[in-house]
């Protein structure tokens, strides 16, 4: 497609120069949505993920409300995780559960190999059938977890504050550990690849967790995991890298890799982006929090993170991590009207 077809969001992604600036939220489709609530009374999470047409529909509704740049695929970092053997579940209230952690040398020597293809078919099916609904100019981005994030929910057993087992294993057991991340980080690469032939045209890679570790050990233990995952991607398609609380850490996220490094809203956007370098775009950066105020509240907050951004092409808008579930509508559809109101050049 001549990139004046292109969607906005692949064009900025390209550090192409955009009318306005492209805007999705992580998490747009969610709780805060009435008619995703109305699913989940009908469907279990899980069970939302593994019907692509089910799937298909969470991930168009925040589409079809909200002049958004952006569908993001609806899945799950962890549905990776459910052929491994460790007992995934998401409990009722409670986030994420994997019954049986894997902590020491002997579990992950009896880690089972992921058979990507047949264990999560179906969110390519997902792709598919989205891309298929989704206006031209509408990108459809498809995402994993990177591979710290997926291993520490494998290692602790769920979320986390301190990450203690995790911290504990890749210090005691390298070896263990860097075998955790090469199995994690090959099933990541062709569960990507797979989204990408069915129709994701951009990708994004969530390391949520990562800022808890300090830059020397994330060099160590997880960089070259990260890298072996992005560049095993097929060439042409934009990845976004993302991490939150990682304001010491983006000059290394950026040597891992990503066309674009997304940011958390700890970090001014203009330092995150001088940290990263302007050779990439980057992705970001209003608090979630912000919409729980009223729009004029936020407007100005969105003002200052585009005059961050200064124009400079690469600039893709979101919140610095997911909208939180007690979000107004309202505020959400105020906040994409305004970015590209804010922005129009
Ligand atoms: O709209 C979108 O962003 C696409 C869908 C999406 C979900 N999870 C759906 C979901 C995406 C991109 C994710 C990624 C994800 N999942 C991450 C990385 C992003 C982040 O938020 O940091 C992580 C760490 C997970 C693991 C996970 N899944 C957690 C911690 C939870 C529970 C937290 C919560 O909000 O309840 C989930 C469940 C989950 N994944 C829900 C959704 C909509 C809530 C499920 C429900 O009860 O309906």
């Amino acid at each position: 497609m001549p990139d004046a077809d292109s969607p906005l969001l692949l064009r900025a992604a390209r550090r192409q120069p955009t009318p306005v600036t492209p805007v999705w939220l992580m998490r747009q489709a969610g709780r805060y949505l009435p008619e995703y609530r109305a699913m989940r009374e009908r469907h279990s999470f899980l069970d939302l993920c593994r019907n692509a047409e089910a799937a298909a529909e969470v991930t168009l509704q925040p589409v079809r409300r909200f002049p958004l740049d952006a569908a993001i695929l609806f899945a799950d970092i962890l549905l990776i995780l459910e052929p491994l053997g460790v007992g995934l579940e998401f409990a009722r209230g409670e986030g994420p559960v994997i019954h049986r952690p894997v902590r020491g040398e002997a579990d992950v020597a009896r880690l089972k190999p992921i058979d990507v293809a047949s264990s999560v078919g179906f969110v390519f099916e997902t792709v598919r059938v989205v891309r298929r609904a989704l206006p031209a100019k509408v990108a459809l981005i498809g995402f994993a977890g990177a591979p710290f994030t997926v291993a520490s929910y494998v290692v602790e057993g769920g979320a986390s504050r301190d990450y203690l087992h995790t911290k504990r294993l890749m210090y005691e057991a390298p070896g263990s550990w860097h075998r955790l991340l090469e199995i994690l980080a090959e099933a990541t690469a062709t569960y990507l690849n797979g989204q990408i032939d069915a129709g994701a045209q951009a990708v994004q890679l969530f390391d949520s967790w990562i800022g808890t570790l300090a830059p020397d050990d994330y060099r160590t233990y997880v960089l070259p995991h990260t890298r072996t995952v992005i560049r095993a991607l097929r060439p042409g398609v934009p990845v976004i890298h993302f991490g939150t609380g990682t304001a010491t850490l983006l000059p290394l996220m950026r040597e891992a890799g990503g066309d674009v490094i997304g940011l958390d809203w700890r970090v001014p956007l203009d330092a995150g982006w001088s940290a990263v370098g302007h050779d990439v775009g980057v992705q970001g950066n209003l608090d979630p929090a912000a919409l729980l105020a009223r729009p004029a509240v936020f407007r100005e907050r969105v003002k200052a993170i585009l005059a961050r951004a200064g124009g400079r092409p690469g600039h893709i808008f979101n919140l610095g991590h997911g909208v939180h579930q007690q979000t107004p509508v309202e505020h959400v559809q105020a906040l994409v009207e305004m970015v590209h109101e804010l922005s129009a050049r």
